[in-house]
């Protein structure tokens, strides 16, 4: 298939890789495959085919709901000459207690690669540590790694650049603070985040970012003031108060959350040329105003868009021959 690849593809061999945390790449890796990224959007809206994975296949495990990830791996495999498989856990035996360890082994009889959306982290480890073909995290309750690559895509297409831009992240300390972090962290941009009390990213990520950060140069700031975090920043980032899983708090949230909603008046804080992200679904009104998320600063549809091209590079990086 070398005929197939571009330049970038053979320059740094990722295949064979698993793609579960930004911890697991480097700096390099991760810039390789956002180029990788760009590049092939170039070529989509160019009209020049671009098909490395002809013959081969994905299953996509969806253990939660999607709107972004399902639809863009599916049309993204589709594009790369590939196909996909959507396996909601409850249509497989996986739902019926057949463990993840011979699903694992199983799957990777057929497919050459596997996503999964899952709630534990640890089923994302599991499933990895067992197939013998690419695993990518698809969102766990951990992490949201795939969603952080097509958000740094979307940065440096506006800002040029990622290394020296401070990133606020306001809202709950979830999947997204937690990829965020340790994504800012890794490719030298300052991360802010405010929760409410309660609602902290997990201590252990904290301390990673930190570690990353002392190695890339920048700096990490986990605070209760979102004032403070959005000081100054070049993207201002939100999500949802409840995630999958959390619906049950939703009432309880909604009142821990309150003074944490993304509205114009804490914008004024930001630089004027802000960006505005949010990996959606979105609730205006409550993490966001419509004012801001409809606003000339939100990127949020170009965001969206950009889950197609980053989780392509992804995928063609993984699974090309
Ligand atoms: N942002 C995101 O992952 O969206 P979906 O839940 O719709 O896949
Ligand atoms: N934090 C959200 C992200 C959805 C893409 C959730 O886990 O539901």
């Amino acid at each position: 298939m070398a005929v197939q690849q571009t330049e970038k593809v053979q320059k740094i061999d990722l295949r064979g890789r698993d793609f579960i945390e930004f911890t697991d790449y480097t700096a390099e890796e991760i810039r390789y495959l956002l180029d990788l990224a760009i590049e092939i959007k170039g070529k989509q809206k160019s009209g020049v085919p671009f098909q490395p994975l002809k013959g081969k296949t994905i299953g996509l495990i969806f253990e939660k709901s999607s709107t972004r990830t399902r639809v863009s791996f599916e049309v993204g495999m589709f594009q790369l000459g590939g196909h996909a498989l959507f396996l909601s856990k409850n249509d497989i035996q996986l739902g019926r207690g057949e463990t993840t360890h011979d699903t694992a082994k199983v799957l990777s009889r057929y497919l050459d690669g596997i996503m999964i959306r899952t709630f534990g982290h640890h089923n994302v480890i599991e499933l990895a540590e067992h197939a013998d073909v690419p695993v990518i995290n698809g969102l766990s309750d951990a992490a949201h790694p795939c969603q952080v690559l097509a958000d740094f895509q979307t940065v440096l297409e506006h800002k040029g650049k990622l290394e020296g831009l401070k990133m606020a992240y306001v809202g709950d300390g979830n999947n997204m603070a937690h990829s965020l972090m340790l994504g800012a962290a890794k490719m030298g941009m300052h991360v802010a985040v405010a929760t409410p009390k309660g609602y902290e990213p997990d201590s252990a990520v904290v301390e990673q970012a930190r570690a990353i950060a002392q190695e890339s140069g920048s700096e990490v700031l986990v605070t209760y003031s979102a004032q403070d975090a959005v000081k100054d920043a070049d993207i201002v980032y939100t999500d949802v108060w409840a995630s999958m899983g959390f619906e049950e708090e939703q009432k309880i949230r909604e009142q821990a959350f309150a003074a944490y909603q993304v509205d114009e008046e804490l914008m004024k804080g930001a630089k004027p040329d802000y960006m505005f992200l949010h990996c959606l679904p979105a609730h205006r009104g409550e993490e966001v105003s419509a004012g801001v998320i409809d606003g000339p600063n939100s990127l949020i549809f170009d965001q969206a868009e950009n889950r197609l091209h980053a989780q392509k590079a992804l995928m063609a990086a993984l699974m090309s021959e």
